[in-house]
Order: C-alpha cells, then structure tokens, then sequence
C-alpha cells in the first residue's frame, strides 16, 4: 500500500518560504541601516590614490622611517628612504653615512688621488678622457673595520651580498669637474669576465656641494621638475631627474630591470661642480661574486 508521502508538502512548503521571505526582508533591512550608519562601505575602484606610476610627483613621498639599531647609528642624523623614480629605479637613503666615515673615506683615499680614465668599449682596457675629469682611487673590499662595516650595510640597503661589490672608488672634483653621461653597465666581453655585469650602484657623497655637481638623470621618465629641490639645481642638473650632493646621503639605482634586461633610463652623469668641491664613493654591484 502506498502513502500519501508527499500529502502535507505543500502547506510545510509554503510556511517556510514565508519565513525565509520574511528573513531576506529583515537582512536586507539590517544591510541598508549599515550603509545608512556607515559601518559598511562599498568597496569603489577609485577610492584612494589614482596617481599615474611615473608621476614624480606622487611617490617623492614615499618615505621608509628606519627605525634606529643603537650604538653604530650615533652621530649619523635621521635615516630615511626616499623613492626618486621608477625609470630608472632610484632611490635616496639619506644619512647613509656618519660625518666622521664621510672624513675617514676622504682622508683613506687623498694621498692616492690619480686622474680618472674611463673604459673603452672597444677594447675594454682604461683609457684617459674628456668626459670624465675628476680624479680618483680604489679602495679595497673588505680593507678595514670601518669600510666593512659601510659595505655590510649597503649589502642591506640593495639586498645584493658583500661579495657582489667591487671595492669602493672614492671621487674628487673640482669647480668646472663632471663625468658626462654614461651607463654604468659594460659593453663588452672583457669587463664582465669578473662578477658579470654590473647590476646596481650606490653612489655615496662625502662632502656637500655648494652650487652644481649634481647627480643627473637625462633619460628619467616623469615629472623631472616635480622634485622639491628643483629651484636649487643648475642648468645642468635642470637637464634630467637630479639629486643634489648632501654629505652623508646615499643614491642607489639600478642597471638593470627586475627582468635582468639593461635599463637604457638608468643613463646619467656628474654635473659640473659650480662652487665648493665634490666628494663621493661609488660601490659598482655585480650579477655575480666579484672576485679581488
Ligand atoms: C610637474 O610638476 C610641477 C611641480 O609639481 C608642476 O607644476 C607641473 O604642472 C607638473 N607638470 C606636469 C606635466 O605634470
């Protein structure tokens, strides 16, 4: 015999999609005084910042606090990082360096100053130049406490191990001096036997500048004129994304981009110092361990 199984279904059915009816009604109810209170928020594709990502003028704030690690920080001022440009990726750590390391470089390398010469792309030896008219010296890696402490920590500025650098050049030069613009990556087959090519530089200045000398960027994309700085720079530095000399800073940028390709934009040069006198310290990066 079979039963009427299904008989009071539609009665059953009918209550519960009243309740149900009446629950959508109450939920919907609960959302909208939400909304009306503010609790909840719709979620909008142009809240927040809708800055292009090569307006100048929207990261120049972007600023890292570091927080301080104690005794080896005294006497360095504020720590600070600073994105300047994303083509070429630049970046400005400024305090980088205590004044007395500041001295203690420029001291190290004064007796040993010799004319600078750049590499000929032809035959990948040195060779004397106009481009390039300041002088110079080499320090080794690793060559004592106070330089391996400075190289540590622009290991952990890039993230590019010690061992990756090439010794540290400390730079000189006088009113009319500069370095034309270049590219820090190599051309040929001899200068990437060692390490392979140069990935990244950290150019670090030891003194201040009063007029001219600043480091320029001719082929930076974006607003090259949105830097607060730009009032104070010359001519020169008006040419291209510039960052003026200031003892201590550190400028790190990149030769190449996160796909391992050249970066034409990481194209600059030294203005030619004004008034006063330039000092800095190059730290050349490379792809691989450089061995010294
Ligand atoms: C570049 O930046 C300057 C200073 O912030 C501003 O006056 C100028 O309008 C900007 N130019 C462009 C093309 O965005």
């Amino acid at each position: 015999m079979v039963k009427p199984r299904y008989s009071r279904l539609p009665a059953r059915k009918s209550s519960s999609s009243t309740m149900f009816l009446t629950m959508l009604i109450m939920f919907t109810f609960l959302i909208l005084i939400l909304l009306a209170l503010g609790i909840l928020s719709i979620p909008s594709s142009n809240s927040g910042n809708s800055h292009k990502p090569n307006d100048l003028s929207s990261i120049v704030h972007n600023i890292v606090q570091r927080s301080d690690h104690g005794d080896d920080d005294e006497g360095r001022g504020e720590h600070w990082v600073e994105v300047i440009s994303w083509e070429p990726r630049a970046f400005i750590y400024h305090n980088f360096l205590s004044k007395e390391e500041c001295n203690y470089l420029i001291d190290l390398a004064k007796p040993h100053m010799e004319k600078s010469t750049v590499v000929d792309s032809e035959t990948g030896k040195t060779k004397d130049s106009r481009v390039r008219t300041s002088s110079g010296t080499f320090l080794a890696r690793g060559r004592d406490k106070i330089i391996r402490n400075i190289e540590k920590r622009i290991a952990d500025f890039s993230f590019i191990p010690v061992e990756h650098g090439e010794g540290l050049q400390i730079l000189h030069y006088e009113v009319g001096q500069k370095y034309e613009p270049h590219y820090d990556y190599f051309m040929d087959e001899f200068n990437t036997k060692n390490g392979g090519q140069r990935i990244a530089t950290v150019l670090m200045y030891l003194s201040d500048v009063e007029e001219g000398g600043e480091t320029v960027f001719p082929a930076a994309k974006g607003n090259i004129s949105a830097v607060p700085w730009w009032n104070e720079l010359s001519e020169c530095g008006k040419g291209g994304l510039s960052v003026k000399p200031k003892m201590g800073d550190a400028l790190l940028f990149w030769s190449m981009k996160p796909d391992a390709s050249l970066d034409p934009s990481s194209l600059h040069g030294g203005c030619p110092v004004i008034r006063g006198n330039k000092w800095s310290s190059t730290k050349w990066m490379r792809v691989n361990e450089y061995k010294v």
